[in-house]
């Protein structure tokens, strides 16, 4: 038993189903786990830093489209947020320390029709990456998700009409030794199953979009 395995993975390990590919240990060790230790609490000052690099991440002419709704395991926001879930995603991310509901500007002002920004959906995308690594960077997990209520979700937390409820992040440590091996046997499939990617043929192109970019890909 390797020491870290009561704490979970370390940060840099892979996925268990992952072959190893030649990114930075902390993408690499990066996977949306279902396993996430159900006792385990996020500081204030911890998720003080993950939203930090959240809110220092880029975005088109610095319009900082995004917000955040954040709740923590048995706070009011989380417990609405968990009432939102789909069922596939309420066996799972309850467990997270923290449920964050994202959101991004799209129009000026409420009541407009006018667009903020074409890429307030791209720049809160950059923006949960970004904090994605941040909270990798300190030993936790994170896993987005669509899969829950989004029209109630507005309603519930009482959304402005000119910003857009987006997806849910879920962060936090990932499950000791002794909570994996009383996970459900359903979760645990899944956190086996190999993880699959589009080979580099199908997305990265030269001279014209298809036709595969030789010598990297
Ligand atoms: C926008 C978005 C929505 C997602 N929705 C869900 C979801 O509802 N439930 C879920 O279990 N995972 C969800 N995921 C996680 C993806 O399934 C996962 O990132 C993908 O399968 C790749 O696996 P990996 O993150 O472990 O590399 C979502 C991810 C993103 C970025």
């Amino acid at each position: 038993m390797h020491s870290h395995d009561l704490q979970g993975p370390a940060p840099d390990d892979p996925h268990p189903a992952n072959p190893r590919a030649q990114i930075a240990g902390i993408l690499r060790g990066r996977w949306s786990t279902r396993l996430f230790d159900p006792i385990h609490e996020l500081f204030d000052d911890e998720l003080t830093q993950i939203l930090e690099a959240a809110r220092w991440s880029p975005s088109a002419g610095n319009s900082q489209p995004w917000a955040f709704i954040v709740g923590r395991r048995d706070d009011p926001t989380h417990q609405r947020f968990v009432e939102l879930l789909s069922r596939g995603n309420i066996s799972w991310a309850p467990e997270a320390s923290a449920l964050i509901l994202t959101l991004h500007q799209s129009a000026v002002e409420r009541d407009s029709d006018l667009v903020l920004s074409d890429y307030a959906m791209y720049d809160l995308g950059q923006a949960a990456a970004h904090l994605t690594f941040q909270a990798q960077s300190m030993g936790l997990f994170v896993h987005q998700f669509a899969g829950f209520d989004h029209e109630r979700a507005a309603e519930v937390f009482e959304v402005p009409n000119h910003w857009t409820v987006t997806t849910g992040i879920a962060i936090g440590r990932h499950a000791n030794a002794e909570q994996v091996a009383v996970a459900p046997e359903s979760l645990l499939e899944r956190e086996r199953t190999p993880r699959q990617r589009k080979e580099f043929a199908g997305f990265v192109f030269s001279e014209r979009f298809g036709s595969p970019a030789g010598g990297w890909g």
